[in-house]
């Protein structure tokens, strides 16, 4: 039996695949089990953040590993410890503490907890379009309802925005709403950014009705979009941010960024986790951050955003680029499918989203000039010698 019907057969069948199977990574590149090489453009998901088995990320979870595996939160330890303060550090003023958990979902699911529970209040408003997790909680917040069939009940209290439309969340805001949770760039949604006007309104808004806003910075946070967090970028404070995708080098992390004022309100078994925080994931966070920091990513980022965003506009077929750094959305007026099968074909990985006529880029933010020019030589190639239905 082959790779592909082993998984197919044995693994619940939840997911929609390339018919890859990839068995090594390296920087930008991933290889298939027959050995052929492709530029991941796609970066696993939005993970490989700093590319694929990072030297030093492989350093510092072997250091570890061979020191202490685990131990829970019961205990202290010093990589958690120097890994929170190094987070916060990194992070805006406002904030004073943050918690570990493991996943994105988990992350949202924390930043609503602690929000209901600080303001005393029940209602959350979030956004259609949005995507913030698949566990009931995030779920509930999330604004496509093709991830909510069949399911039943989900959390009670909460209504949906129009992304970039702040008389819609006036319409929606009561004494009642506890939280606004927003993607700032819905990327599954076909990489949607907001007006600045908008985001600014909404930290405005937020503030003047006590409400908690939560930037669930999952996939625009830690210097993708040009600056460590999207928020900075727009100059807008939330009061909680989450994690997690490349937070720890393409191990699985989650955070949740805290306010000073929320977190005085937090008390023990307000939230927990048995592995958010472990000492192996904490030294793959560390390194992760060291990493970004000491290789100039964000800049990076910003740099070869500005690049790709240039060189790719232009190119037949292609009628917009959305997004900001390296979370990118090319908007085609072919259909995004076929033209990310022609690049797969070609070696290049890349992403659709629940626009048809997007396809999405989130390569590693290590990415060098050779590979932005490789992928934008690879995009017109497909673009001007296609045929699309
Ligand atoms: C913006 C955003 N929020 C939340 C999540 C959920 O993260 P996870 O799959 O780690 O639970 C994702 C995952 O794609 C995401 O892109």
């Amino acid at each position: 039996m082959n790779i592909i019907s082993l998984e197919n057969k044995y693994q619940l069948p939840t997911y929609t695949k390339l018919p890859l199977i990839i068995t090594k990574g390296k920087g930008a590149y991933i290889w298939d089990q027959a050995g052929k090489k492709y530029l991941d453009f796609y970066g696993g998901h939005a993970v490989a953040l700093i590319g694929h088995c990072h030297p030093k990320i492989i350093d510092a979870v072997n250091k570890q590993i061979n020191k202490l595996i685990f131990y829970s939160n019961v205990v202290y330890n010093d990589q958690r410890a120097l890994t929170a303060k190094k987070l916060i550090d990194l992070s805006p003023n406002q904030f004073a503490s943050v918690f570990f958990c493991n996943s994105g979902t988990e992350a949202n699911e924390t930043a609503i907890k602690l929000a209901k529970k600080y303001t005393g209040r029940d209602e959350v408003i979030s956004f259609i379009g949005s995507f913030h997790g698949r566990t009931l909680g995030s779920l509930s917040v999330t604004g496509n309802e093709k991830y909510k069939k069949h399911i039943g009940s989900l959390m009670p209290n909460v209504k949906f925005a129009t992304f970039g439309d702040i008389e819609s969340v006036k319409n929606l805001i009561s004494n009642q709403t506890a939280a606004i949770i927003l993607e700032p760039i819905q990327s599954i949604a076909g990489v949607n950014e907001a007006e600045a006007a908008f985001y600014k309104q909404l930290g405005k808004l937020a503030k003047s009705k006590k409400v908690v806003l939560i930037f669930d910075e999952i996939q625009t946070g830690l210097g993708r979009t040009g600056k460590i967090f999207f928020s900075e970028l727009i100059g807008v404070s939330p009061d909680i941010i989450t994690l997690a995708k490349g937070l720890a080098g393409g191990l699985p992390a989650g955070a949740v960024l805290v306010s000073k004022d929320i977190t005085k309100s937090v008390q023990v078994d307000d939230q927990g986790s048995t592995f958010g925080g472990g000492p192996v994931i904490c030294a793959a966070i560390s390194a992760t951050l060291d990493v970004i920091k000491k290789e100039g990513l964000v800049k990076n980022a910003n740099r070869y955003g500005d690049i790709l965003t240039q060189k790719i506009t232009g190119i037949k077929h292609v009628t917009s680029v959305t997004g900001k750094g390296l979370l990118l959305g090319i908007v085609l007026d072919v259909p995004a499918l076929q033209v990310q099968t022609m690049l797969l074909k070609k070696g290049v990985i890349t992403g659709t989203s629940a626009n048809k006529n997007v396809l999405r880029i989130i390569p590693p933010i290590t990415i060098t000039s050779k590979e932005v020019y490789l992928f934008i030589k690879q995009l017109k190639q497909v673009l001007e010698q296609g045929t699309y239905e």
